[in-house]
């Protein structure tokens, strides 16, 4: 079935062929490179929450913050998630719930950021306003629980 060029465009946007996982990154020094990461995507959500309505320059950032939070979230998934599989399944519950929370990040980056500007104003800002507090608890869950399951495993032989 011939695909029409939207689609073509978007499935080239998905597949970012010039990035790659690097696996030789010892799993202590990927995590403290992820928290630094929290605290600059941290500070991109503040500038979010500093502007009393949604404007170009919320859009701007928003956008400015998707390429990386997605990346973010698969070497998440590729390395900690990974090693806690390798070596702590039987208390990887509450971890994989974790990171099963990147579904409604992608959701909001894939489905909802598209649609902000044709929103009313009010409406936007709240779904802006939800995203930056769902995604602060967010790596709040990750820095405490799985951040350290993933260290501790990481040190098992
Ligand atoms: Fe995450
Ligand atoms: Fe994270």
């Amino acid at each position: 079935m011939p695909r029409d060029k939207a689609d073509e465009e978007l499935s080239r946007e998905e597949i970012d062929l010039s990035y790659r996982i690097n696996f030789d990154e010892p799993i202590p020094d990927l995590i403290e490179r992820l928290k630094r990461e929290h605290r600059q995507f941290e500070s991109k959500l503040a500038e979010l929450d500093a502007a009393d309505t949604f404007n170009n320059q919320s859009m701007k950032i928003l956008e400015e913050l998707s390429g990386p939070i997605v990346r973010h979230a698969v070497e998440e998934e590729a390395r900690v998630i990974r090693v806690i599989m390798h070596k702590a399944r039987q208390q990887s519950e509450e971890s994989i719930k974790i990171a099963q929370e990147h579904n409604w990040i992608a959701d909001f980056i894939k489905k909802t950021i598209p649609t902000l500007a044709s929103m009313p104003q009010q409406q936007a800002k709240q779904e802006v306003t939800k995203f930056v507090q769902n995604l602060r608890n967010h790596f709040i869950e990750e820095e405490q629980v799985m951040f350290p399951l993933a260290l501790r495993a990481d040190s098992l032989p």
